[in-house]
Formats: C-alpha cells, sequence, structure tokens
C-alpha cells in the first residue's frame, strides 16, 4: 500500500448504491459536503459517477471513488462488498439506495422482473449488508425504504413487497447486528417523478394528498440519511418517513 492508499484507507468512508443520479447523487453529495470520502455504486451510470467523482475530488482529493456492480446478479453484492474492502477495510456507513421500479401488474408477472425487482430492491441489500457487516462495526447502515412498504401501490405489487421486506431487513438487521453496526430506513414520499411517462392529471391528483402540498426533493431524503447515519448514536430499528405528510392521507 502507497502512502497516499493508506491515508485513504484511515478516512472515514460511507459507500452509496447507485449513487450516480438522482437521489442517490443528492445523498452523495450531502454525506461528502459532511466530511466523509464516498464510494459511489453504480450500474449503468459509470459516466454520471465517474463525473460526480471528478467534481467531489476537486474539492477533496482522494474523497471519492466509483465502484460497479449488478446487484441484481448471484456474487454481485459479494462482488461489491470486495471492491469496497480494498478501497477501506472499515466503513462508517452503508446506504442501500440502489432499486429498480416498474408497474407488474398480475397476471404478466413473470420470472424475471420477480427476480429484477426483488434482487435490486432487497437481495442485493441483503447479501450487501452481509459482507460488509464486520467492515461496518461501529458504524451504521441506512436502507432507502418506501412509503408504500406499508401500503400497497396500484399496479406495483412486486416493488411493493419487496420494499415491504426491505423494510422488516432494516429492523431485523437492527436485532442481529446490534450493537456493533445500527441499522435504519428512511421511507421517501414522492420526492422525484420517475422516469418515463406521468400525465400532468397523475402528478396533481398525487400531489392533493400530500399534506405539505408539495413534491419533496433528493435533499430531504439525504437530510435524513445523513442524521440516521452519522448523527444519531443511540437510534436503530426505525424507520422514518420522509413524504411531506403522504403516509397520513393513503
Ligand atoms: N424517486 C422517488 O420519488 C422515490 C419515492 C419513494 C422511494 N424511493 C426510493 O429512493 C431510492 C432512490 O430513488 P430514485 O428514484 O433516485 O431511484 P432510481 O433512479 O430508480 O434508481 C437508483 C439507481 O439504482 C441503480 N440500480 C438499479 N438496479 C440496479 C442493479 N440491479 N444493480 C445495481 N444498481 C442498480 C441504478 O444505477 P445506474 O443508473 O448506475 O444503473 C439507478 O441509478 C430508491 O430506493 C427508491 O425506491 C424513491
Amino acid at each position: 500500500m502507497s502512502v497516499s492508499d493508506e491515508s485513504m484507507a484511515r478516512q472515514s468512508w460511507a459507500l452509496v448504491t447507485g449513487g450516480a443520479r438522482r437521489v442517490g447523487e443528492a445523498i452523495v453529495r450531502t454525506l461528502h459536503a459532511r466530511g466523509e470520502n464516498v464510494m459511489i455504486h453504480c450500474l449503468g451510470s459509470v459516466e454520471a459517477a465517474g463525473e460526480l467523482a471528478r467534481e467531489l475530488d476537486a474539492r477533496r482529493p482522494g474523497s471519492t471513488v466509483v465502484l460497479q456492480a449488478d446487484l441484481g446478479q448471484p456474487g454481485g453484492p459479494e462482488s461489491l462488498a470486495e471492491q469496497a474492502r480494498t478501497v477501506s477495510p472499515r466503513l462508517a456507513l452503508l446506504v442501500n439506495n440502489a432499486s429498480r421500479f416498474y408497474p407488474t401488474p398480475v397476471g404478466e408477472v413473470d420470472g424475471e422482473a420477480w427476480k429484477d425487482l426483488m434482487g435490486s430492491n432487497v437481495r442485493g441489500a441483503f447479501f450487501l449488508c452481509q459482507a460488509l457487516a464486520p467492515a461496518l462495526a461501529g458504524g451504521a447502515i441506512v436502507n432507502i425504504v418506501d412509503i408504500h412498504a406499508r401500503r400497497p401501490m396500484p399496479r406495483f405489487p412486486v416493488y411493493s413487497m419487496a420494499k415491504a421486506a426491505l423494510e422488516m431487513m432494516t429492523r431485523s438487521l437492527a436485532l442481529e447486528l446490534a450493537p456493533e453496526v445500527r441499522v435504519n430506513g428512511v421511507s421517501p414520499g414522492a420526492v422525484m417523478w420517475p422516469e418515463g411517462e406521468q400525465s400532468e392529471q397523475e402528478r396533481e391528483a398525487l400531489l392533493a394528498k400530500v399534506a405539505l402540498g408539495r413534491l419533496g426533493t433528493p435533499e430531504d431524503v439525504a437530510t435524513a440519511v445523513a442524521w440516521l447515519g452519522l448523527d444519531a448514536p443511540y437510534v436503530t430499528g426505525q424507520v422514518v418517513a420522509v413524504d411531506g405528510g403522504r403516509s397520513l392521507n393513503m
């Protein structure tokens, strides 16, 4: 290990899955601004991840790395854990943010969609937690859940089930990994419109059910992640809704 490799390994590192874009990018930026070094995991968004890393590294040289793995494939989480441990044997924080999201009307669900949605939203997160638990001792895990883990999203049964499993995983691992690792979750409501088609009418109908009357921001989610991950040493097994009051009105 060179001198600069050694100094990288001594820093406090956070790993954010799906960290190149959208909500994941906001989490990466917030943690980096809090002084964490950040491993930016991506799958297809290699270019966006690289640009983000270059921008943040320009502020603090050596403070980011880009890691790539398909968390939906067998061996993907273990490969990511190995890459992360090569950067630093210890991690302060793991944020399980990566996710696939699309409708799966009953009658049309096939094994591929099941594997893809379960794999990206919960299987990958579980095996990553398992593989990194020893490296996370003294640190924390924050899972990005969804308010639809508790109330099903119409036409999205498999996604809703996967997020429900992720929410139970949060409580279960909080018990299993205590006292070494704290495990919490953040459940966003609507913070960014999904990519793809959605009519203005559908958007307005949804916003009418949000008590605070507006779409959330990725930064709203990132602030909660930073609090649970870095500032809440006596909190474990909790899932905080960041939804502008949407879950009061479902
Ligand atoms: N957006 C919202 O309003 C909202 C609402 C409720 C909950 N959430 C939750 O908040 C989190 C972030 O939301 P988002 O809308 O920003 O997510 P997103 O854009 O749908 O996905 C985040 C990232 O997940 C990565 N990913 C997907 N499948 C993967 C796989 N098999 N292996 C590795 N990485 C994979 C992708 O990385 P690449 O781009 O590199 O391929 C993608 O950029 C998600 O967990 C989502 O379920 C979001």
